[in-house]
């Protein structure tokens, strides 16, 4: 006995334990942020604010001005609210417009100024603090201001990112000065200052959202779009709007799961996979095991064949909500796997749901000390996003555009095949796979949950959640298990590092084309039991868990 235990402790990290409150996010600095808000009495909404502010400058390849995202919160009496800041097409755009006149797609939606969505964080979290803040706007904006204008110490993290991504900055003046440091490449303990990006924060801090999209920001963006061929107007910036929807929610053994609804297919996706497998009895064979990967992985490849049809953004399609979610629709998602076949993606179309109703990114969880609770998941899209600073600005701009199916039946950079549904359209707001996620039992706050990951986040969040509630695992160990992930199209089951060589020669019986993938999106939650708070950072980045 005593060796096992001592094997165990070996491989296994505890999660970060506080008995009030806990912040977890992708970057320590901005995790430190947050907790200094909640320690002086600030709540989960005002720590939120406060963390997606300093993430845009310590996490600069996701965390953002420029782009977009969700925020679910649930109160400690039990309401909740979703409120959709993601970045919606500029009136300009146009069906076809990343199509070259063969009408083959061009890598505008991915790369540089007509890639970018109208951003929607500063309305987002301006609308999100108006509403239930306790502190002053400027008080929460103000630690940004000071990181971006003393700067902060490159991280070996930070550094190896922008590496990764100089090649796209480097073709856009303002990014190769600031995050390409001129061409000298930045590297662990250097320092990286951001004047631009300061002075826009002050702004910010002084002028609300209200500067960002009517002030001298507006102004300059929108100067700025006009000069590089970009798209996005004054009247763009001024329209937008943030929008307060309802989130949807399911039970699971139990629980009570509170998710993200359309123009989100995450909260739907981790729903009907959980319905797909509650009664299935596939956990028995256990966490890890060749028959319960295989009977999830299906699980996955036919939610995600549903989500190439029917899922897009409510104000302009219908979504079948409802029949997607509906025990009998589901019951015949369960009934369609073979426990020991795969079935190829090409036998697979997406399913006819009844009842039709109208209807790089990074996630932070926190919990304040009145059992308030925040999932906040937001993003320029792609790693460093379009690639391009805005001069005199000095944010990054998304490529969310590419989040829209810009030519339907084709992959985008996630290998995502999408139909018309999620067409481009003036206004539209592509769709997502963000799921930020609150999870309750007997009516306590139990879980809060995100993820970034592209088309993973989905599938990484549900089989977190899955680890826990399957498999009895705590936070950290649910988070640093190994993950895998189908999307239905491509036509692969990939798999982390860690799983067994037998395991993997299982699953290949089974039928399943194999691939190695590098990481399953990158949870960061917290589990709140036995009057503990555990709160765990996802091996898989760089973040930090910090409470109190
Ligand atoms: O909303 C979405 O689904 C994507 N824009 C998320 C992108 C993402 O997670 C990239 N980060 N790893």
């Amino acid at each position: 006995m005593a060796a096992l235990a001592c094997a165990v402790a070996v491989w296994a990290r505890e999660p970060v334990r506080s008995k009030k409150a806990m912040v977890v996010a992708q970057e320590p600095h901005a995790a430190e942020v947050g907790l200094e808000v909640l320690r002086n009495g600030g709540n989960a909404i005002d720590a939120a604010v406060a963390v997606g502010f300093a993430l845009a400058v310590t996490l600069p390849s996701a965390g953002n001005l420029g782009g977009g995202g969700f925020l679910l919160v649930r109160f400690a009496d039990g309401r909740t609210n979703f409120i959709d800041f993601r970045e919606r097409a500029p009136i300009a755009a146009k069906r076809d417009m990343y199509l070259d006149a063969s009408g083959n797609l061009t890598k505008d939606s991915t790369v540089g100024w007509r890639a970018a969505g109208i951003p929607g964080t500063v309305r987002g979290l301006e609308l999100a603090h108006s509403k239930y803040g306790s502190k002053p706007w400027a008080e929460l904006v103000e630690p940004s201001v000071k990181l971006a204008r003393e700067g902060i110490t490159v991280s070996y993290a930070l550094s190896r990112s922008i590496r990764g991504s100089a090649s796209l900055m480097g073709q856009f003046a303002e990014s190769k000065r600031i995050f390409l440091n001129g061409g000298k490449h930045l590297e662990m303990d250097d320092r990286l200052v951001q004047s631009e990006l300061a002075s826009t924060l002050a702004r910010i801090a002084k002028g609300g959202a209200k500067e960002f999209y009517e002030g001298e920001t507006a102004r300059i963006l929108a100067e700025e779009m006009k000069k590089h061929g970009g798209l996005i107007t004054r009247r763009d910036l001024k329209d937008y709007r943030a929008i307060e929807r309802t989130p949807i929610t399911g039970r699971y053994k139990g629980h009570e799961i509170i998710t993200a609804p359309p123009p989100s297919s995450g909260g739907l996706g981790l729903l009907q996979m959980c319905g797909v497998l509650e009664g299935s009895g596939y956990e028995k064979a256990g966490a890890g095991s060749a028959a319960a990967i295989h009977f999830l992985a299906e699980a996955m490849r036919r939610y995600y064949a549903d989500r190439s049809e029917h899922l897009a953004d409510p104000g302009f399609f219908k979504v079948p909500v409802r029949g997607l979610l509906d025990p009998r629709y589901v019951s015949g998602v369960r009934q369609s796997i073979d426990p020991d076949r795969a079935t190829p993606s090409s036998e697979i179309k997406a399913g006819k749901p009844g009842d039709y109703e109208s209807a790089d990114t990074t996630h932070f969880s926190i919990v304040d000390a009145q059992g308030n609770a925040v999932a906040l998941t937001y993003t320029i899209n792609g790693g460093y996003g379009n690639g391009v600073t805005v001069p005199r600005l000095g944010f990054l701009l998304n490529n969310e555009m590419d989040d829209f199916a810009a030519k339907p039946g084709f992959p985008n950079m996630f290998g995502l095949v999408q139909g018309e549904g999620n067409a481009i359209a003036p206004r539209k707001t592509p769709l997502s796979s963000m799921t930020p996620t609150i999870v309750t039992k007997d009516g306590k706050l139990y879980m809060v949950i995100g993820a970034p990951g592209g088309s993973r986040i989905i599938t990484g969040v549900t089989q977190v959640l899955l680890n826990v509630i399957d498999h009895g695992m705590n936070m950290q160990d649910a988070i640093d298990a190994p993950r895998f992930h189908h999307q239905w199209q491509p036509d692969k089951l990939s798999l982390e590092r860690g799983f067994s060589p037998d395991t993997v020669a299982l699953l290949e019986k089974r039928g399943h084309q194999i691939d190695s993938i590098r990481a399953v999106a990158v949870v960061e939650s917290i589990l709140i039991d036995g009057g503990w708070l555990q709160g765990a950072t996802d091996g898989r980045g760089a973040g930090k868990a910090a409470g109190y």
